[in-house]
């Protein structure tokens, strides 16, 4: 079965209730496919199934219940017995202030977007695994949500950005693992997408882009050989860019951003004022 022809498909979007999950059930809204969305809010996923064109199923779940996440899985496996494309998704962001390191909110974030993300991926994969045996065109496609924050550590990020880089890592290791079985494995690095999620924030967010134009990026980087897709590439490609320069330039450069900047001036002018002679 093709990620790229019309046959119908058997499709699971987790973290489908808001932001670029449901702009995602939005493009791929193929009148032919069968596409399993789950989230916590079901009322919210009962709105989205119901504008929908394709047949959406929902099947609620937190993925940090490895319950509630195998109930789903034993749902889809009873209704349609594969999976041709999975796209984990969910995720959350929570940022942290260096005077007091909040434990509680770093161990949420690693559970929701690390250990939540790998108990989806653990649960489909046996269905991935299934629909090699289908009469399929095209390889089954595993697609994580990782982000553009990994290519470079940015300030307040380390609970967020070391929970996608672990993910990245792991997806990483599992495509090293999985590719000779056949399965497609793929990870999704945004910069910034306008969304509930970054609504939070109260710092400007560089080269933003619309929902819906984010998911089509998405899904037009899934049709192609892309492993690593990410968007913009103008902002994406400043971060690698910025991850390749030497260590003091970079912390210097990313460290503007600080909001303890000015504090980082002065305490170079005076560390600058007590080593002149
Ligand atoms: N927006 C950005 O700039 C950006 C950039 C890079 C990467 N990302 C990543 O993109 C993904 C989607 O984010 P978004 O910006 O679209 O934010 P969002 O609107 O807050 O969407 C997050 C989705 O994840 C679901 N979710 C969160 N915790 C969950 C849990 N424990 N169990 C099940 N579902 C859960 C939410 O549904 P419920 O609350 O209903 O459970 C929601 O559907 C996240 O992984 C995020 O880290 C976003």
């Amino acid at each position: 079965m093709s990620a790229n022809n019309e046959t119908s498909r058997a499709i699971w979007v987790v973290g489908a209730s808001s932001g670029i999950g449901e702009a995602l059930v939005r493009a791929l809204n193929n009148d032919g496919d069968t596409i399993f969305i789950s989230a916590r809010n079901e009322a919210a996923l009962d709105a989205i199934a119901h504008a929908a064109n394709a047949t959406v199923q929902v099947l609620p779940l937190d993925i940090t219940d490895e319950f509630s996440v195998s109930a789903a899985t034993e749902s889809i496996r009873r209704k349609v017995g594969r999976l041709d494309q999975v796209i984990v998704n969910a995720g959350t962001c929570e940022y942290i202030d260096s005077d007091q390191i909040d434990l509680t909110a770093v161990k949420r974030v690693m559970d929701t977007n690390f250990i939540g993300a790998i108990n989806v991926i653990d649960s489909a994969l046996p269905l991935l695994r299934a629909s090699l045996s289908f009469e399929s065109e095209c390889r089954p496609q595993l697609a994580v949500m990782s982000s553009s924050v990994t290519y470079q550590a940015l300030p307040r990020a380390g609970a967020y950005g070391a929970s996608k880089a672990a993910l990245r890592y792991f997806v990483e290791a599992l495509k090293l693992d999985v590719q000779h079985e056949g399965i497609d494995v793929r990870v999704i690095s945004p910069g910034f997408v306008k969304t509930p999620l970054t609504d939070k924030n109260d710092f400007e967010m560089p080269f933003i882009v619309e929902v819906d134009e984010a998911a089509e990026r998405i899904v037009s980087g899934l049709k192609s050989n892309q492993f690593d897709i990410h968007f913009p590439t103008r902002f994406t490609r400043i971060l690698k860019a910025i991850s390749l320069l030497p260590d003091a330039i970079r912390f210097k450069l990313v460290g503007k951003a600080s909001r303890h900047q000015s504090e980082l001036a002065i305490a170079s002018n005076q560390h600058t004022e007590i080593r002149r002679p």
